[in-house]
């Protein structure tokens, strides 16, 4: 298992609705990147689906996350990848600290974007509840800010622009770590 300093992986961050998995795996699919999405990965190891899950309580959920994304880490040590994280991986304090800041990309959307994606969604257990999604959304701010690089995406950005300035994002990183 790498310390986090060694860590050569790229996170995506951000709120549900964002836009992680969409963008995350055409942006990888331009760089030749391996990509992972951590929902995915859960569903695929537990055998259960994200709602299931959360049937035993959101708790529980975080602690299956929270095994899911060693695991993943451990298995993705050799290579730089990117992963997708679920929009609450960075509430788990544990993960905190498995998940560089100057390795995350903080996928800005303003509000009422994430509102109307996420009104048509029925898989996503803490979409469900209308009236709370601001008050998550705003108590998750500070969590997704300490990214080192944020990616501000508006309306006016297609999925085809979207991914372009991701994949220009990764880039940079990597290549400023290539020196
Ligand atoms: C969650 C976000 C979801 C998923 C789960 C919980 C959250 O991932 O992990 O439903 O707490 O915000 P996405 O952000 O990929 O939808």
């Amino acid at each position: 298992m790498p310390t986090p300093a060694e860590c050569q992986s790229i996170f995506l961050t951000g709120f549900m609705g964002s836009g992680k998995t969409t963008l995350g795996k055409l942006a990888a699919a331009q760089l030749g990147l391996l990509f992972f999405d951590l929902d995915e990965e859960i569903v695929c190891r537990a055998h259960r689906s994200i709602a299931e899950l959360f049937t035993d309580g959101e708790l529980c959920f975080r602690e299956h996350e929270h095994h899911i994304l060693l695991q993943l880490l451990a298995e993705t040590s050799n290579q730089p990848c990117l992963i997708a994280l679920g929009g609450g991986t960075s509430t788990h304090p544990s993960n905190q600290l498995l998940i560089p800041p100057e390795r995350q990309i903080y996928l800005d959307v303003p509000f009422q974007l994430l509102e109307q994606r996420l009104a048509a969604c029925t898989h996503r257990p803490l979409a469900r509840n209308r009236g709370e999604l601001k008050r998550l959304h705003d108590e998750r701010l500070p969590l997704y800010s300490r990214a080192k690089t944020t990616l501000a995406l508006s309306p006016d950005d297609d999925l085809n622009r979207a991914a372009q300035k991701l994949t220009a994002c990764l880039r940079e990183l990597l290549y400023e770590e290539q020196g």
